[in-house]
């Protein structure tokens, strides 16, 4: 690859709480609803669970010293709240001592910690409260971040609130494929509301608490482009501004613009959004914001009819057949474009990054600074001897980075990329088989070996410092 980055660009890597610490039950953590949801038959593929993770929680200090030896310059990692506040009120600082000593390490190799409150890992205790379908979670979201801020606040600048909230809200409550489960549109948009408060509620208590101290506060937001799959079909072209709505605008514009999107609230009049909604909430959802980042690994080309005979009824694979994550639009296809595909399912289309960094911009012209949060791929890989040569996963890698390079040349504002992932790890309810690492772990001996695409963007990272 050819593209050129801004010197100051940032150079990371990602990972979260559930997918690799382990350790489910060490030092006083407690259930969180992934624990508990994969425990249930058939939630996870191979009845894997998050309970091993890739040992993340013993192995901190030779993970650090691979990111070091990689060149990253930051890590984006996550704290889970069942470790942090495993009843969900009494802080345990023994769960909080590991992520001490993580930011430690960091720091020592001269890696900035980027960290991230919320991924998907909700105290199985609050759950069982009711959990983001009751308001009082959003409350219970500001004194956790409190509790992580107050032990490591000294040491982190970046705070991520919450990572696609839209997967734990409405496919963990709409399309029942994440924890808890649940297939219930009500509940889905009540979660989709408190998260927002919760996060509102956060960035404000985080600044409060920070003080004069440098603090840097966002959100990560998986978001797509929504492509009608035949432009001239008004069928097509409405499903294109449903999903949209439901994946896109439903997150942007109450975080950035303090408002629900006038044509979602008309689709899901009747599920009760606005119920949830009091005075002021809006508000607080709307607390500025230093960066927004952003998760993009596909575009969805969607439609409105119903599937052509002898093709599966969806193809994006976080629908299972019959259970849609999208609250009052339950019709929408997503046909094959013949698109190169991922192990996931996923369409390989570098240029949707591009198109998408571009028009956030474009949209949403006082939005904050954008870092690619995630992306990354998943292909079968094959160790052999001693090394794993994924070429798909650099052409990936490359094919991406470009994108990122000529979205910037475009005008587009932004500051960073992490790849998912620095290590294979749970990949949700497809458990260990899927695997995202750039860093491959051996699941018997959780042996790590980089692939080829760890040594590729070494390679970048390196030649772009370089140019620098
Ligand atoms: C987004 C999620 O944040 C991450 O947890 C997941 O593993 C990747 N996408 C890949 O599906």
């Amino acid at each position: 690859m050819s593209a050129t980055f801004p010197t100051s660009f940032l150079w990371g890597a990602a990972t979260a709480a559930a997918q690799v610490e382990g350790a489910a039950t060490e030092d006083g953590k407690g259930d969180s609803i992934w624990d508990a949801f994969a425990r249930e038959p058939g939630a996870v593929a191979g009845g894997d669970t998050p309970a091993e993770g890739v040992d993340h929680y013993h192995r901190s200090a030779e993970d650090v010293a691979l990111m070091r030896a990689l060149g990253l310059g930051s890590y984006r990692f996550s704290t889970s709240w069942a470790r942090v506040v495993p009843d969900g009120r009494r802080v345990n600082p023994a769960g909080l001592d590991f992520y001490s000593r993580l930011v430690d390490q960091l720091l020592e190799a001269e890696i900035l910690p980027w960290l991230t409150l919320y991924h998907w890992d909700l105290p199985q205790a609050l759950q069982e409260q009711g959990g983001w379908t009751d308001r009082e979670t959003a409350l219970r979201f500001a004194d956790y971040a409190e509790a992580v801020h107050d032990r490591l606040g000294d040491r982190v600048q970046h705070w991520t609130t919450f990572n696609e909230p839209l997967c734990s809200a409405l496919i963990g409550h709409v399309g029942g494929e994440h924890a808890p489960g649940w297939t219930d549109p009500v509940a889905g948009l009540a979660a989709v509301h408190h998260q927002h408060l919760a996060h509102g509620l956060a960035v404000r208590r985080l600044r409060e608490l920070a003080g004069e101290r440098a603090i840097s506060v966002g959100i990560t937001l998986n978001l797509t482009n929504a492509v009608p799959h035949d432009p001239d079909d008004p069928a097509d072209l409405d499903a294109a501004r449903r999903l949209d709505g439901l994946w896109n605008r439903l997150f942007l514009e109450p975080v950035l613009l303090g408002r629900y999107p006038e044509d979602v609230l008309a689709d899901v009049e009747h599920l009760g959004l606005t119920d949830h909604v009091r005075p002021g909430d809006l508000e607080t959802v709307a607390a500025p914001i230093d960066f927004l980042g952003v998760n993009h690994y596909h575009d969805d080309n969607v439609s409105g009819r119903p599937p052509a005979p002898g093709e599966p009824p969806s193809l994006r694979p976080t629908d299972r057949p019959g259970r849609s994550p999208f609250p009052g639009s339950e019709h929408l296809t997503f046909p094959s474009r013949g698109l190169p595909r991922t192990a996931m399912g996923w369409e390989v289309n570098p240029d949707g990054l591009r198109e998408l960094l571009v028009r956030l911009g474009r949209e949403y012209p006082g939005a904050p600074p954008l870092y690619v949060t995630e992306n990354g791929s998943a292909w079968d890989d094959v160790v052999e001897d001693g090394a794993v040569h994924d070429t798909e996963r650099v052409a990936y890698l490359h094919a991406h980075l470009d994108a990122v390079a000529q979205a910037i040349t475009e005008g587009a504002d932004v500051r960073g990329y992490f790849v998912w992932s620095l290590l294979d790890n749970f990949e949700w309810a497809w458990g260990y088989d899927k695997r995202f690492g750039i860093v491959h772990v051996d699941r018997a001996t959780m042996a790590r070996t980089p692939k080829d695409s760890a040594l590729a963007y070494a390679a970048v990272i390196a030649a772009a410092r370089a140019d620098g």
